[in-house]
């Protein structure tokens, strides 16, 4: 068959089609599995298929008679495959009877996960915030190096900007690589005063291990206002780590430097496993370091177009896997991670 409009010249043609629609749909519709169907499919509309041969000899009828077939021939085309679908469809509702069903056979209990720990530090962190007045604030995680760095005190080519390595883009952003990014969003738009508590993700280049993880969480708390003084962050966290790890809790202040906060310190509690006598988890120190703290640095409320010299403020930072960790006893950062629900189940 070199040359099909040989065979299939336009009388032919039409005996195919004619023959084809009245016998194709109804055979479709009897069809009674998938692998009959597939038969049809192939009988149909393969490519050895006649209406197939038919499309492709189209080309050697007159051009007259040509336009009206091809339609006639695509149509018919369409809508088997139309039914084709259609009864795929019907079959796949009859359910097949098996063939013993045994109602008394106790049921497969589906698994059920729990709050995540992250989360649930996020939530006792900032309900205990909540009711010292701070308000949840969100910034961004993809972000300019003016929030995570310039308005924050710390300029371009200053080694400061070392110790916070980041992730950059081609383009010039960055993925924050501290949540300090928040209080220049907020003080940005907002007039003092302000008290704010901002949970979220921060990003940093390390090398995953059972303490490192290039994404983790991070609370940063501000409050600003004509008067706030250092005594006031003290007693804050004070506050803040007697609810979170009990009333026997000591916390010690200790002289440090951030960027962005002058005088700056770095906070331990007593551990509250020995009850500060040392034990493993202090690495017998007796104390846990938990957040970094300070008063707000003029520069910064000079950034974001605060009158430097009539306001206060102080800022602190924690991490959430730490504490997390701390709480629960965790030793491995990466089990936060990998949504193992026997480890998720845990925490129910
Ligand atoms: N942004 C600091 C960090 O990531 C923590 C911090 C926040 C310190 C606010 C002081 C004040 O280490």
């Amino acid at each position: 068959m070199s040359d099909p409009s040989e065979v299939y010249n336009h009388q032919t043609i039409k005996d195919v089609l004619d023959e084809l629609e009245r016998t194709a749909v109804s055979r479709i519709a009897a069809a009674e599995s998938a692998e009959e169907l597939e038969k049809l499919r192939l009988e149909f509309l393969g490519k050895k298929a006649r209406l197939s041969l038919v499309l492709r000899s189209l080309g050697g009828v007159p051009p007259e008679e040509r336009s009206g077939l091809g339609q006639r021939a695509n149509l018919l085309r369409r809508s088997l495959e139309e039914r084709l679908k259609e009864q795929s469809g019907k079959l796949s509702k009859v359910l097949k009877p098996r063939a013993f069903l045994d109602l008394t056979l106790p049921g497969t209990r589906p698994e059920r996960g729990a709050v995540h720990p992250i989360t649930r530090i996020i939530a006792q962190i900032t309900d205990i915030f909540e009711k010292l007045n701070f308000e949840w604030v969100e910034g961004r995680e993809v972000e300019t190096a003016f929030y995570n760095f310039t308005a924050l005190n710390i300029p371009e080519d200053h080694p400061s900007r070392d110790s916070f390595d980041t992730f950059f883009t081609k383009e010039g952003h960055l993925l924050r690589s501290q949540t300090s990014t928040v209080q220049i969003r907020v003080m940005e738009k907002r007039k003092p005063p302000l008290r704010i508590i901002a949970p979220g993700r921060v990003y940093r280049p390390d090398t995953v291990d059972a303490s490192h993880s290039f994404m983790f969480h991070q609370i940063e708390g501000l409050m600003v206002d004509e008067k706030t003084t250092f005594s006031d962050l003290k007693g804050m966290i004070h506050v803040f780590l007697r609810a979170l790890f009990g009333k026997k809790t000591k916390v010690r202040f200790r002289p440090h430097f951030f960027p962005f906060t002058e005088p700056s310190v770095e906070v331990d509690m007593s551990c509250f496993i020995c009850d500060a006598k040392g034990c493993s988890v202090c690495g017998q120190k007796g104390w846990l370091e938990v957040m970094g703290a300070g008063s707000v640095d003029p520069n910064v409320f000079k950034a974001v177009g605060y009158d430097a010299k009539a306001v206060q403020g102080f800022a602190f930072g924690l991490g959430v896997e730490r504490i997390a960790m701390l709480k629960y006893g965790i030793t491995d950062i990466r089990l936060f991670y990998e949504n193992d629900i026997r480890f998720l189940k845990q925490f129910q």
